[in-house]
This record gives C-alpha cells, sequence and structure tokens, in this order.
C-alpha cells in the first residue's frame, strides 16, 4: 500500500481523505471516504472540486471498490462495473471523470492472472500513475502558458483551477503561478465566480499562501477593469474541450472571452488533454450541469432572493473557439485552427 499527499486530497493505503472545499478558507476539514459511493457523494456535492482532480478522486474511487470486494469476497469485476457506473454519475461535464474512470476500467478488465492482492495492488499503481502523471502535466502547461504572456503583466482569472483543483500546481493558476516565479505576472485580478465563489474562497486563498498580488472582483466587473486597461491577459481552465476547440468551462467564462475580444486582450485556455474530449465535434454536444437553484437563491442557508423566486444555475458554460487565442497543455500550445492543431497535439506530433 502506497500513500500520496496533496493539497487537496490524501490517499492513505485504504482511505481517500478530501479537503471539505465547502468550508474553505475559514474551516479546514476532512472527509474521509472509504466506498466508491462516498467518493461519488463527495464529488457530488462538491467537498472535492475541479476536473483533473475529480478525475484522480474518481480513480482512487475504483481502486476503494476492489479493496470492499475483496474484504466482502463478492466478485471484483461485478463491484467495479457497479462502482465505476455510480463514479460516472457523479458530476456530467468534466471529461476527466470518464477520462480517468475508463482508464482504470480498462486495466481491471486486462486483468486475468494476478491474486485479488495484486489485482488490487495493480489498481492502486495506476491510480497513483494518474496522480504523478496530473503533476508533471501541471508543471508542462506552467511552463508552456508563462512563455506566452508579456514581462510585467497583469492577469485576469475566472473559477479555482490551481492545487485545489488538480494534484499539484494548477492549470489556469499553475501558468500564473509559475509566470509570477519568474518576474512576468505582477498582479492578478481574481473574479468571485458566482454562485459557490471558487474565487473568492479558494484562489484567493492560494494566491495568498503564494504571496502573489491580487484582487478580488465581482465577476460582473470584468468588462470594468478591461476597459481601464487593467488585464493584458485572460487565463482561464477547462472542464471540456471538444476536437474543434470549445471549451466549456466555469459558467461567466464564455463572458470573459467575448469581453476579451472585444478589448483586444488574448483569451487564455490550459488544461491537460486529459480534459479533450476527441469523441465530440462540438461544444454543443458537451452535458452542462445544472445545479440547485438554492445556491443562487441565497448563501450557506441564508435566503437571499424574495421566497417564491426561482433561479436558473447552470454551473458551466461553452465558449466557441473562435474566441479562443490559445489552449496550452501540457503537449504544447494548441493554436487556432483548432480542428488541426488538437488532432496534432494529441497524436503527439
Ligand atoms: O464546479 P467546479 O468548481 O468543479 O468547476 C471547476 C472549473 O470550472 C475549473 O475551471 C475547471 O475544472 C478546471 S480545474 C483545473
Amino acid at each position: 500500500m502506497a500513500e500520496v499527499s496533496a493539497m487537496a486530497f490524501r490517499w492513505t493505503g485504504d482511505c481517500l481523505l478530501l479537503l471539505d472545499q465547502r468550508k474553505l478558507p475559514h474551516e479546514e476539514v476532512w472527509v474521509a471516504c472509504k466506498t466508491a459511493e462516498e467518493v461519488a457523494e463527495a464529488i457530488r456535492s462538491m467537498v472535492t472540486r475541479g476536473a483533473p482532480l475529480i478525475g484522480i478522486t474518481a480513480a482512487f474511487g475504483v481502486v476503494l471498490a476492489a479493496q470492499q470486494a475483496k474484504q466482502k469476497g463478492s466478485s471484483i469485476q461485478t463491484e467495479l462495473e457497479h462502482a465505476s457506473q455510480v463514479l460516472l454519475a457523479a458530476r456530467p461535464t468534466a471529461v476527466n471523470l470518464s477520462w480517468a474512470v475508463n482508464r482504470m476500467m480498462s486495466v481491471a478488465r486486462e486483468i486475468t492472472d494476478l491474486s485479488l492482492d495484486d489485482f488490487v495492488a495493480r489498481l492502486e499503481d495506476e491510480a497513483i500513475a494518474i496522480y504523478r502523471e496530473d503533476c508533471e502535466a501541471n508543471l508542462c502547461i506552467g511552463e508552456n502558458g508563462a512563455a506566452l504572456l508579456p514581462e510585467n503583466c497583469q492577469v485576469l482569472t475566472h473559477c479555482n483551477t490551481g492545487a485545489l483543483a488538480v494534484s499539484d500546481l494548477g492549470t489556469a493558476l499553475g501558468v500564473i503561478k509559475t509566470a509570477y516565479r519568474q518576474g512576468k505576472v505582477r498582479f492578478v485580478w481574481v473574479d468571485e465566480t458566482r454562485p459557490f465563489l471558487q474565487g473568492s474562497r479558494l484562489t484567493a486563498w492560494e494566491l495568498m499562501k503564494e504571496g502573489i498580488p491580487f484582487k478580488i472582483i465581482v465577476d460582473g466587473a470584468a468588462a470594468w477593469v478591461m476597459r481601464k486597461g487593467l488585464v493584458d491577459a485572460v487565463i482561464v481552465g477547462a472542464d471540456r474541450i471538444t476536437r474543434n476547440g470549445d471549451v466549456a468551462n466555469k459558467i461567466g467564462t464564455y463572458m470573459l472571452a467575448v469581453l476579451a475580444k472585444n478589448h483586444g486582450i488574448p483569451f487564455y485556455v490550459a488544461a491537460p488533454t486529459s480534459t479533450i474530449d476527441i469523441s465530440l465535434p462540438s461544444g454543443e454536444h458537451i452535458p452542462i450541469e445544472e445545479r440547485d437553484e438554492n445556491e443562487v437563491l441565497g448563501w450557506h442557508g441564508v435566503r437571499v432572493a424574495p421566497e417564491n423566486a426561482h433561479a436558473f444555475n447552470p454551473s458551466f458554460d461553452v465558449t466557441p473557439s473562435e474566441l479562443v487565442t490559445a489552449i496550452i497543455t501540457e503537449k504544447g500550445v494548441a493554436s487556432p485552427p483548432y480542428q488541426e492543431s488538437i488532432a496534432r497535439l494529441m497524436q503527439g506530433e
């Protein structure tokens, strides 16, 4: 049994501990998951979140299902098939979830001649490999993205794409951290990211830890700070990128891309290739999660909107590829036309 320790999760060998991101930044509470069902519920309820981290945690959920089957003496393949369905149903938009679960399941389906102990150990190795590959991907994304930014720049970001959303460092926030260490970024505008406030709660928390100067703005202030000439680049993450370069990301991202275009500001998307869904031709095919209207109608159980008012709460939107200046991955940077550049990237050319 191996152990892994990251900012947002810990794997102890038989338990997945998740930092409860609903309680940050004021409380650091860890939630213990011992079954795949508990991991799926933690993903669904957003104890844990962020596309790459959802994939990593789901991979460990598959390991927990194998361990449970071993303990119960039940059929491991049946338990794994069931667990994978439960995990896949947790959240619909981030493709990293199905990418990681399918990778784990294809390993499991190929095992024919191992003892039960070795079977479980093989799955644990695969989950740890998914985690380690994501760490390495983030380092490359950081370098590839920082190279695109001008000296002494101010950037604007949305949602949380840092170490809390991945294995380590981050994607868009990883680019910002890397560019800051290189002396290229001098200031970060952080969209608060209504309604879950991943920006004001989580990105702000990470930037404070790094000592990077920033200010939080309400999402509606982005146009104005751009208009005032205070933004040199917008950089965001992604939950799913289709093969034509359309990008699903946190609700409000599309609005930022339109604004960036209007103000002549580059709009960058940073994501590992595990976020690219080559099976989908365009963004209109991406399932967009709709969350509970109460996330919009109030905050922390306190009703803000009038009684009987209703809300529409899509958690993500799709930015058309024509608004995206470049897609930064660990394998390199894709530029328009994306159909060709993404295909080349995925083939490792
Ligand atoms: O609903 P969330 O918090 O899981 O949404 C997260 C995002 O939209 C991120 O931008 C995306 O997953 C990339 S995280 C590196």
